[in-house]
């Protein structure tokens, strides 16, 4: 079998070459996206994107143990990295570390991720000087979404685009291996990215950073309702899918399907 990439190779990217990530959840998906990308996240965005719900603070380990071992069977090349839920790692650095460890032996991931700035360093060092891997996340916060006022873009004001840049460069003091910058102006993402040595990685933070990840089911396109501004669609999957399944109904209606080749005969008996 072919060894995926470690968090150091993806780390060593930087300066070389922009790394290429997306999310998966599932198996088949993960299949499909692994030759392409450096790095597949099993965000905790799949309780919104697969299961409806309004924010990802209702996701729980569960959830993030069975995709995570769904998409660690799709995979060979990719790094995989699984998101810790909201609740699972702000409580003490001792409950961050025991879920991290129970994500990474339940799912074979090779690291995991978790939101937050100067408040979680000491968790991030807690946790990478005992093995565990820490992808960062900064700048927009989703699991934070109750508490700062929705999904805005950050770093408008000087006295915020400080703030964001402290919790970054604690998270990468403490010794995260890369760091998510999530829904940022442009200078400050640069910024960030030249002041560190650990790549970033951007959602929604211009093309400054180390490299870049969305959610996959949005740049397919399997959304019709909402595109924000940072989501490019490289497929219009949901208009597919919609043709596919109206031109089904027609087919059953008028029994056009299944036609005869679709259909078992008979063996004939001699
Ligand atoms: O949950 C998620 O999908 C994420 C990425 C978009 C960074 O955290
Ligand atoms: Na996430």
């Amino acid at each position: 079998r072919q060894k995926r990439l470690t968090p150091s190779d993806v780390a060593a990217l930087k300066g070389q070459q922009p790394i290429v990530s997306l999310t998966a959840y599932t198996t088949p998906m993960a299949r499909l996206l692994d030759s392409h990308c450096d790095l597949l996240l099993v965000g905790d965005s799949l309780g919104m994107v697969l299961y409806g719900l309004d924010s990802t603070v209702g996701v729980t380990m569960e959830m993030m143990i069975a995709h995570g071992q769904a998409v660690l069977r799709g995979v060979s090349r990719a790094c995989v990295i699984v998101d810790m839920p909201f609740g699972s790692y702000q409580e003490s650095k001792e409950q961050a570390f025991r879920n991290a460890a129970r994500l990474m032996k339940e799912t074979g991931c090779d690291g995991i991720k978790l939101e937050g700035g100067v408040e979680m360093a000491e968790t991030v060092h807690f946790l990478s000087q005992r093995g565990v891997p820490v992808l960062g996340h900064v700048g927009l916060m989703p699991q934070q979404v109750n508490t700062s006022g929705g999904y805005r873009s950050k770093g408008h004001s000087d006295a915020e685009a400080d703030a964001i840049r402290r919790d970054a460069k604690a998270i990468a003091d403490a010794g995260a291996f890369a760091i998510v910058v999530e829904g940022t102006v442009e200078p400050l993402a640069r910024a960030i990215s030249e002041s560190l040595t650990v790549p970033t990685i951007g959602i929604g933070a211009s093309p400054a950073c180390d490299g870049q990840i969305l959610v996959s089911d949005d740049m397919l396109g399997l959304f019709n309702d909402f595109k924000p501004r940072f989501v490019k669609h490289y497929a219009e999957l949901a208009g597919v899918i919609s043709t596919a399944v109206e031109t089904y109904a027609a087919e059953v209606k008028a029994r056009h399907f299944p036609g005869p080749e679709h259909t078992f005969k008979p063996r004939s008996k001699n």
